[in-house]
């Protein structure tokens, strides 16, 4: 078994319920109810996680408003908190470029933004999924265990 899936689970300790907000196609809103309901549940009071997992299009980051940003690394990455709400997407490291990733790539890319990021304690966890409930969708299901 990948060691991986043993440091995600200790990531993800701390995290009382993980929405992963997908669909089967492409444009139908998903990003934006994704930003909205982080926003929301934010403001309600709530300690709230956005993970922006759509890693040859993320988008979070432009509902959002989000330049300019690096998040802080110490023993991992500690997303930075944005309205009240802790982000983490891989435009911290890609910028503007696209991440042309396929196949297994794209699994270890998401794998790895699991791993490395360190969430704290959260009542929510929301993630941005990609388009379609393919592999990816079977990935994070089978990673965390939701
Ligand atoms: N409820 C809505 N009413 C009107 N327009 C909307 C609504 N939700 C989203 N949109 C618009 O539709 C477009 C696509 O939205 P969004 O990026 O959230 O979709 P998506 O499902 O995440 O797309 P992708 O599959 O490309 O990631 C955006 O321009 C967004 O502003
Ligand atoms: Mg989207």
């Amino acid at each position: 078994m990948d060691p991986r899936l043993n440091i995600i689970d200790k990531r993800l300790d701390g995290i009382k319920k993980l929405i992963a907000v997908s669909g089967g196609k492409g444009g139908i809103g998903k990003s934006l109810t994704a930003s909205v309901l982080a926003l929301t549940l934010s403001r309600l009071g709530y300690e709230v996680g956005l993970l922006d997992l759509d890693l040859s299009a993320p988008s979070t980051h432009v509902i959002l408003g989000i330049e300019g940003l690096y998040p802080e690394e110490e023993k991992g990455i500690v997303p930075s908190e944005v309205h009240h709400v802790k982000f983490m997407s891989i435009v911290y490291f890609t910028g503007d470029n696209p991440a042309p990733l396929r196949g297994i790539d794209i699994s270890n890319a998401m794998l790895e933004l699991l791993v490395v990021t360190r969430w704290g304690a959260l009542d929510f966890l929301i993630v941005d999924m990609p388009p379609g409930v393919g592999d990816a969708m079977m990935d994070v299901i089978r990673w965390t265990r939701i």
